[in-house]
């Protein structure tokens, strides 16, 4: 018996992405492709274009949830950071292995109040609130104190532009072999060309066919 396929947690996810997929935006058809290229590189317009957006869900796949699960599971992780919550769907994942791990935390971190509203509400339905924080606000505050002494993975998945300076604030809190997963990894270049630099520290592949995964060597 685990906790990711059986109820609650299997047929609420069912549910969850029925209702992803079925979720439209007035506000997309309003972005020109230029502007929305131009807002997702922004370091300063992400809470404009996040906030017009508001309405999607933007989730992981059910693969890539799938494969947080595992990662949780096999290192035995107790303690994960998320950057953008959005409904909660990959910290429905994420806090599903916590629980069969025997218990943990996440921190998630989502600036917009309504999505913030019903994550919870989504985590309460799961029976896994009590395994999840999420941190209300812009994530370049609320990620810089008061994170865990030793983090066991980091799930990048919030603005695209400002994916290394989380990762910046995160890291020496990265314990040796933690996981670092970064969602739409192909649409930061700078996190890329941070995390695939250094190579004395962390060991980075692309896998699938937008999530870059790397690990903490020492
Ligand atoms: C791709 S969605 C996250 C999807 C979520 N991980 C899931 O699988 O359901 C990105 C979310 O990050 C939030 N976000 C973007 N930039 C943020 C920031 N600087 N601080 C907090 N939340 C942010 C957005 O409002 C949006 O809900």
């Amino acid at each position: 018996m685990n906790s990711l396929s059986s109820a609650p947690v299997g047929p609420l996810l069912d549910r969850l992405f029925a209702e992803a997929d079925a979720a439209t935006s007035p506000a997309i058809r309003s972005f020109t492709s230029e502007e929305r290229a131009a807002l997702t590189t922004s370091k300063t317009q992400y809470l404009d274009l996040y906030t017009r957006l508001k309405d999607l869900w933007l989730p992981v796949s059910r693969e890539t949830g799938e494969l947080l699960y595992m990662l949780v599971r096999a290192t035995g992780a107790r303690t994960v950071v998320e950057f953008g919550t959005s409904f909660g769907i990959s910290a429905l994942y994420i806090a599903a292995a916590l629980r069969d791990n025997g218990g943990g935390r996440l921190i998630s971190s989502e600036f917009e109040k309504s999505k913030i509203d019903r994550a919870q509400q989504n985590l309460e339905e799961a029976g896994l609130a009590d395994l999840v924080e999420i941190r209300a606000g812009d994530a370049m505050q609320t990620l810089r104190y008061d994170l865990p002494e030793s983090i066991d993975l980091l799930l990048l998945d919030g603005a695209k532009a400002l994916y290394a300076d989380i990762f910046e604030l995160v890291a020496p809190r990265l314990r040796t072999g933690a996981l670092i997963l970064a969602d739409d990894a192909e649409m930061c270049p700078e996190y890329l060309n941070c995390i695939r630099a250094s190579k004395e520290n962390y060991l980075s592949l692309p896998i699938a066919e937008d999530i870059e995964l790397s690990m903490k060597l020492s």
